[in-house]
């Protein structure tokens, strides 16, 4: 193909690089924060029963989705639009506000797809300088220009796993103008255990203009491979964004795992107790191998491994463990371990223990 017939911008993005998945059964992916029991069961059994409807379309809207998401959060279905995955949102998010040149600011090292989307709608990218390697709401503030239409900030930040807290949140939006739209992705928010994490949503009902808040199935839920994300904005946002997803975006079985899972009580605190179990267990094992870390709201740790993250990467693969080495964030002697189950962080710490020596 000719390079002439290709946007500008598109030869410039480098393609998204994913945790590797297992090749065989018997290696553990700790790579890209999954939920380690699986799918809800009651998401699976629901898409047992909505398969015998594949041959329909899906409703557009993704109404009773929408409607069980509302119920949840005390807001109404108008403010909420499903994706196929948080990424899909962050992609509707762009091609719905961002004009080309106008500014998207994001911290320096994050996760990617905030670059992705600025890139492919030639949104002109500010990232704002981190502060001890965490995400800085006060330099992410003094960033902001006359151009700047979008402001993408995770919450649990990956990779670090940190949050910013409710009065930190508060100052920051107060300074945000109005014509300056702010995305939240709190894609690890069912992880968190402090009180400080911010209700965010609470700015949505009280009638912010200008904040989105994402959300995903795809951690907690443990249903990354079906692809369901939500936003949650006021209507003014939502509707141009509804018009402006694929008609389709969230499939049947999509729609209906997601609704499922949402009433899965007894999975949900199976897996938010095995993580708080599993985080407890891994702070102290990484303390006895002297590596330092930090502490997580989320279901990974950033670990800061003093030695080139590739190559340890490489070495953990020979003892059957995958994790995420934050190369490609920026870091280059720093990795990210997803905490599994109590037998997969046990096998993870000993195959560390082997490399490490
Ligand atoms: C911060 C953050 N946001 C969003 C996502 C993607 O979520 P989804 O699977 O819903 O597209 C991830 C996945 O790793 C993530 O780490």
């Amino acid at each position: 193909m000719s390079d002439n017939i290709l946007r500008k911008v598109i030869k410039e993005i480098e393609e998204y690089k994913p945790g590797k998945n297992p090749e065989t059964k018997d290696v553990i992916k700790l790579a890209s924060n999954e939920n380690p029991f699986g799918p809800s069961p009651k998401a699976l059994k629901a898409i047992e029963e909505e398969a015998n409807n594949l041959q329909i379309y899906p409703n557009q809207k993704a109404t009773r989705l929408r409607q069980a998401l509302a119920k949840k959060f005390d807001v109404n279905q108008n403010q909420i639009i499903a994706g196929n995955g948080s990424d899909d949102i962050m992609q509707i998010i762009a091609a719905t506000f961002l004009c080309p040149q106008e500014e998207v600011i994001f911290p320096e090292k994050t996760f990617s797809v905030y670059n992705l989307v600025a890139k492919i709608f030639e949104g002109k990218i500010a990232a704002s300088a981190l502060k001890e390697n965490e995400i800085s709401l006060k330099n992410i503030a003094s960033a902001i220009t006359d151009k700047t239409k979008i402001i993408f900030i995770a919450n649990p930040n990956n990779p670090t796993g940190t949050i910013f807290t409710q009065n930190e949140f508060d100052d920051f939006l107060k300074m945000v103008p109005k014509k300056t739209l702010v995305v939240i992705d709190e894609a690890y928010a069912e992880f968190v255990e402090s009180q400080d994490y911010p209700d965010t949503i609470k700015h949505v009902r009280d009638g912010k203009k200008n904040l989105i808040i994402l959300r995903t199935f795809s951690k907690f839920y443990g249903l990354a491979g079906l692809r369901v994300g939500y936003g949650i904005a006021s209507e003014e946002l939502i509707a141009p964004m509804m018009k402006v997803k694929m008609p389709f975006n969230v499939s049947r079985l999509a729609q209906a795992g997601a609704a499922a899972a949402l009433d899965d009580l007894l999975f949900l605190e199976k897996t938010y107790q095995n993580n708080v179990a599993g985080k407890k267990f891994l702070y102290e094992s990484l303390d006895k191998l002297g590596l330092s870390y930090k502490k997580t709201e989320s279901n990974f740790i950033f670990v800061d491994v003093k030695q080139n993250a590739d190559a340890l990467f490489l070495k953990l693969i020979g003892q059957k463990i995958i994790i995420r080495p934050l190369t490609s964030f920026g870091f280059s002697e720093a990795i990210r371990v997803s905490i599994g189950n109590a037998e997969q962080n046990k096998k993870l710490i000993s195959a560390m223990r082997k490399v490490l020596g």
